[in-house]
């Protein structure tokens, strides 16, 4: 059972919650506003595009394993910061999750997914798919909900943590104590190619055997 609470309350107006099914077609937009939004400055338009069709995405398995998270935004008083996206009104700031399966990154429609299951005492989990909407950038909710799923993680038994970062979430992966493995190039379904990055963090206090980690499991 994931050790996560149903609800916590991390900041006045930003609550955490666990995804359901019912919050896919909301999250579906804000990963397109969020990636539009915030990669610009990292992206291509053309890899952009090229990402939202063939990578970026809902992991339909994060939901179901519970280990997908939402943050949402409750308006307080008459001062709501509630985002629009496309239309359709929500309060869901952000989204992210981590997985005790072996995907690095991807949504339902990537095709390299993995999903058998890791051993917590070999393995790392994995961090994944962290969308934060333009509205809410750089206000600490991406943190929370990383301090979050590092936590959720730590409690199923896993000593580290590994991502295949986007050149965006690595200046916050960076500043919360994750290193950079080896690069990663994401082949896009129009031709394109994204690069990403591997990235890792062990749990403060665990013992540091990168070396002899690299031969175990071969
Ligand atoms: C990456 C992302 C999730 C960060 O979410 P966020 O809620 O804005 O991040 P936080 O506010 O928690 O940032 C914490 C710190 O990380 C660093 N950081 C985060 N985003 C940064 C950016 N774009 N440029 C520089 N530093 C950044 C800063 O040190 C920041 O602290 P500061 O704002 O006090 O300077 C968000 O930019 C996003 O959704 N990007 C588009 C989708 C994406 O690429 N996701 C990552 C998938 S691996």
């Amino acid at each position: 059972m994931v050790a996560l609470c149903s609800e916590t309350v991390l900041q006045a107006n930003i609550h955490l919650r666990l995804a359901i099914p019912g919050d896919i077609s909301v999250l579906q937009a804000l990963i397109a506003a969020s990636v539009r939004g915030l990669q610009a400055q990292d992206y291509t338009p053309a890899q952009i595009e090229g990402a939202l069709k063939t990578v970026f995405g809902v992991d339909s398995q994060l939901i179901a394993d519970g280990t997908y998270l939402v943050a949402e935004a409750v308006p307080s008083g008459s001062e709501s910061h509630e985002p629009e996206y496309d239309g359709a009104a929500s309060l869901i700031a952000g989204c992210g999750g981590w997985s005790k399966r072996k995907t690095l990154y991807g949504g339902d429609r990537w095709t390299g997914r993995e999903d058998e299951l890791l051993d917590p005492l070999h393995d790392a989990a994995k961090i994944r798919a962290f969308f934060i909407h333009p509205a809410w950038a750089r206000q600490g909710i991406g943190g929370m909900i990383l301090e979050a799923c590092e936590s959720a993680a730590r409690a199923a038994g896993f000593t580290r943590y590994e991502m295949g970062a986007t050149l965006t979430g690595a200046k916050l992966f960076g500043v919360k104590g994750y290193v950079a493995v080896k690069p990663i190039s994401i082949p896009l379904m129009n031709g394109e190619v994204l690069p990403v990055i591997h990235m890792e963090k062990r749990v403060s206090g665990t013992p540091l055997d990168s070396d002899t980690r690299r031969f175990r499991r071969v």
